[in-house]
């Protein structure tokens, strides 16, 4: 996507030394826009914990690229195995919900595995990395053109009228390589000239809607409103939501979804107004091992300060400002689970399905037809 009219990945390779990868620390943004080398599996992992790069897709990615980092370790380590070993295990604690993370891990360890020699290790863990990373991009740029027909669907219907969207937290290109998921029918309805608006929740508390979506919607061009975080079912009992579209950190492969903490309420908003619920997801971002998610997923918790204080700019300063009494004890659940029963469906890469078993397998059929 555009920056200021200029193409941007969230993840790439510096051109002149391939030992370092570029990312966005996008804790700074919509303020300033700044890239920061990371050349260690050490920094990679602080850049996941600390949401410097955030969102599912690209957790993913980031994960990929630190592997790869940790390869090129590695072979200057007394014990390739061991390191890679220990830079797998560093990454994989990062952040548990995301399931994106575990995936690529894996794949690279399964790659890495397979070659004897350090130089072919860390050869196949740099082209494993960007397959990862190339393949997010264009899985995204998928579900886009899947999702379009949503949205023109609602658009013909309203007779070309302004088609209404809510999105909560940031499942944009940010939260990917490009395109991002639920973001992604709407590029594509809006570079097809279709009326959108969006309204952004601000998902508090670390804002990405606020923060992020409405950025990268607006350097994009969409209209967009942003809203706080319990406006959603007022929204929609009064008609001014057409259709909701929502990422998602992990999907079981029966449908229930793990996503940014409040989608659940806005699922059940959803339901009570019979607006269409929909989750964009790639298949990196299903968990094929778990039946139910709301017992089985693992609920990331950060520090209650995310809570209790807020973070913005005054003057081009950063600031942080105190919200509570001082002495309140806060807590910080980062994700919740939508059941089934709530979503309308769920867009991927091969198009659209059901969020039950059936229909997610049918789509899938090389993941077997009872994966658990
Ligand atoms: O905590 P984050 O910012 O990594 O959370 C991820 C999200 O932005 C959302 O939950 C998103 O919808 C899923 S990631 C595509």
């Amino acid at each position: 996507m555009n920056v200021n009219g200029q193409p941007y990945c969230t993840i790439w390779i510096k051109e002149e030394n391939p030992e370092t990868v570029r990312i966005i620390d996008q804790r700074r943004l919509p303020f300033d826009f700044i890239v920061e080398d990371i050349d260690s599996v050490d920094s990679m992992a602080v850049a996941i914990k600390d949401m410097h790069v955030r969102g599912a897709g690209l957790i993913g990615a980031s994960a990929g690229y630190g592997m790869y980092l940790a390869a090129l370790e590695a072979s200057r380590a007394s014990n390739f195995q061991l390191h890679l070993q220990e830079s797998a295990e560093k990454l994989l604690d990062t952040r548990p919900t995301a399931v994106n993370l575990a995936w690529a891990v894996e794949r690279q360890l399964a790659a890495i595995s397979k070659e004897s020699s350090s130089e072919a290790k860390i050869q196949t863990a740099f082209e494993t990395a960007t397959k990862i990373a190339d393949e997010d991009a264009d899985f995204c740029r998928r579900i886009g053109e899947h999702g379009f027909g949503l949205i023109k669907g609602i658009s013909e219907k309203k007779r070309g009228d302004v088609v209404n969207i809510l999105t909560h937290c940031n499942a944009g290109w940010l939260a990917f390589v490009d395109y991002g998921s639920a973001t992604a029918p709407i590029y594509a309805a809006f570079n097809a000239g279709i009326d959108v608006h969006v309204y952004v929740d601000e998902t508090r508390p670390r804002n990405q809607g606020a923060r992020l979506t409405a950025w990268e919607l607006g350097q994009h061009g969409v209209s967009h409103t942003v809203i706080a975080d319990n406006v959603g079912g007022h929204l929609m009992q009064h008609g001014m939501v057409d259709l909701v579209i929502t990422g998602t950190d992990r999907t079981t492969y029966t449908g229930d979804v793990a996503n940014k903490i409040g989608t659940y309420l806005k699922a059940l908003s959803a339901k009570d107004n019979d607006i269409p619920f929909y989750v964009a997801l790639p298949s990196s971002t299903f968990d094929w091992n778990t039946r139910d998610g709301v017992s089985e997923i693992p609920i990331e918790q950060r520090g209650g300060d995310e809570v209790k204080y807020i973070d913005g700019f005054i003057d081009g300063e950063e600031r942080t400002a105190l919200l509570t009494p001082l002495e309140s004890n806060a807590a910080n659940y980062a994700f919740d689970v939508t059941p089934a029963r709530l979503i309308t469906g769920l867009v991927t890469e091969r198009g659209i399905c059901e969020p039950n078993e059936e229909s997610i397998l049918a789509m899938f059929p090389e993941r077997g037809s009872s994966p658990a």
